[in-house]
Formats: structure tokens, C-alpha cells, sequence
């Protein structure tokens, strides 16, 4: 046992509205019921259902986080939204840097700085990572995701370690029914940790899986030594199947 508490995280992504979060959420509290609970629990909406989401969650064990924030606490940003503006729907957190945004030009050092704007507006943070088929193909995987954990640890300071974790998810196994293997995901997952030990107590960590995750294959992953939990995209939508997916935390 390593001892970190799972963490098990829903990216709706751009699904679902205000009323449709609140019916999730008070389906998922049934389902997750009241005692304690083996790992931590999130969702992450979509900006305009956070303040649906947090009301609807609140006093129950799942946290509310968005999908992405701006470094700016204010400003000419268009379609952009502080860290502060999350702070005030009520919500837990944020997700940094997932491989969607990077692909529409989030960079390493939005990342680095938004990770930074969270982290010191009080928010949650799960930041992420992963390569892509090609850099995987090309025996990239360990540089690409190196750089990138690097680059987003950058401005982190070391007793920070319980309000972030990171997420390992390779593009190639997002929304494509291709899941890592358990050695795969293992594998990265551990190097992960091994590249962020140079900011952050490694033992402490959290090092989540994200791609594909489904209840079927989450409990082999989640088993895995350095697989801390899961970020599940598609999975999530549906309560029932991310509750399931929430009861294989090891
Ligand atoms: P997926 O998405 O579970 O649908 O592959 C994961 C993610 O993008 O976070």
C-alpha cells in the first residue's frame, strides 16, 4: 500500500448544462452513499455548470473542479476565466493542461503559471500530461512527458504536494477505447513521479491514469503501484458508471 489516498476524477468535458450537473450530482450522492468513502471524488464541469455543480455537492464527499483556468486574475481575456472567478462558483479546483487545451495552444509555461494562479487562489489543482502515438512510437514517451512535469512543476513549492496531483494521460488512449495496458500506464506513471520527486515528496504524490478508463479496466489500473487514481472522460457522463468506476479504488 503506498498509502495515498485514490483520487477519482469525471471530466465531463463540454457536456452537460447547470440543471443536468445538479441531477448528476444528487444521482452520484446516492450512489456513493454516506459513509466513508475509499478515495477522493470529483467532477470536472464545464465553467457555466460550476456554480449548479458546487451547490448541488455541497456537504457531500464530491468536489467540484473546472476544466481549466487563465493565469490572469483579470483582464482582456476573452472567453477566458480567473482563478478567482472558480473561487467564487464554489468549486474545489481546477484541471491545468489537459492534452485537449494544449492541442488548441495551451503551452509549457501557461501551464507552469496557470498551475500557479490555482494554487495560490486556494484551488485544487490536477495538471496533465502525456504524449502522443507518434512521440510514443518514436520511443519520445519518457523525454516528452519529462519536459512537460518538469515544466509544470516549475513554479510549485514543495509543501504543496496535497493540493495537486498530476495526470497521466497519453493522447493516443483519450476517447479511443485504447487503453494503456496496467504495464503501460504503470511504467509512466512511475516516471512521472520519479521526474516530479526533483519539487515534490514523491511518496506523497498523486499520480493519476486518464484515457479510456472504463468500470471494466479501472481496478487493474487503479491496482498498479504508482496509479493513484483516474481521470475517466467519457465514462464519467454517466453517474452509475463512474460511481462503479469510484468502488474499483483500491
Ligand atoms: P476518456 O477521456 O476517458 O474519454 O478517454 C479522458 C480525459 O480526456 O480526461
Amino acid at each position: 500500500m503506498s498509502g495515498r489516498r485514490p483520487l477519482v476524477a469525471g471530466n465531463w468535458k463540454m457536456n452537460k448544462t447547470g440543471v443536468e450537473a445538479r441531477e448528476h450530482i444528487a444521482r452520484l450522492r446516492a450512489l456513493l452513499g454516506d459513509g466513508e468513502l475509499e478515495a477522493d471524488v470529483a467532477v470536472c464541469a464545464p465553467f457555466t455548470a460550476l456554480e449548479a455543480a458546487a451547490r448541488a455537492a455541497s456537504g457531500s464527499p464530491v468536489e467540484v473542479y473546472a476544466q481549466a483556468v487563465h493565469e490572469a486574475p483579470s483582464g482582456p481575456h476573452t472567453g477566458e476565466i480567473s482563478a478567482g472567478m472558480i473561487v467564487a462558483t464554489g468549486s474545489d479546483g481546477t484541471l491545468v493542461g489537459h492534452s485537449e487545451r494544449r492541442a488548441a495552444g495551451e503551452t509549457d509555461a501557461q501551464v507552469a503559471a496557470r498551475v500557479r494562479a490555482a494554487l495560490d487562489a486556494g484551488l485544487q489543482v490536477i495538471v496533465c500530461v502525456g504524449e502522443s502515438l507518434a512521440q510514443r512510437e518514436a520511443g519520445e514517451t519518457e523525454p516528452w512527458c519529462e519536459g512537460q512535469v518538469r515544466a509544470a512543476l516549475g513554479r510549485v513549492r514543495a509543501e504543496e504536494v496535497a493540493t495537486l496531483a498530476i495526470a497521466y494521460e497519453p493522447i493516443w488512449a483519450i476517447g479511443t477505447g485504447r487503453t494503456a495496458t496496467p504495464e503501460t500506464a504503470q511504467a509512466a506513471c512511475a516516471h512521472v513521479r520519479t521526474v516530479a520527486a526533483g519539487f515534490l515528496d514523491p511518496a506523497a504524490l498523486r499520480v493519476l491514469y486518464g484515457g479510456s478508463v472504463t468500470p471494466d479496466n479501472a481496478r487493474e489500473l487503479m491496482a498498479q503501484p504508482d496509479v493513484d487514481g483516474a481521470l475517466v472522460g467519457g465514462a464519467s457522463l454517466d453517474p452509475d458508471g463512474f460511481a462503479a468506476i469510484v468502488a474499483e479504488a483500491p
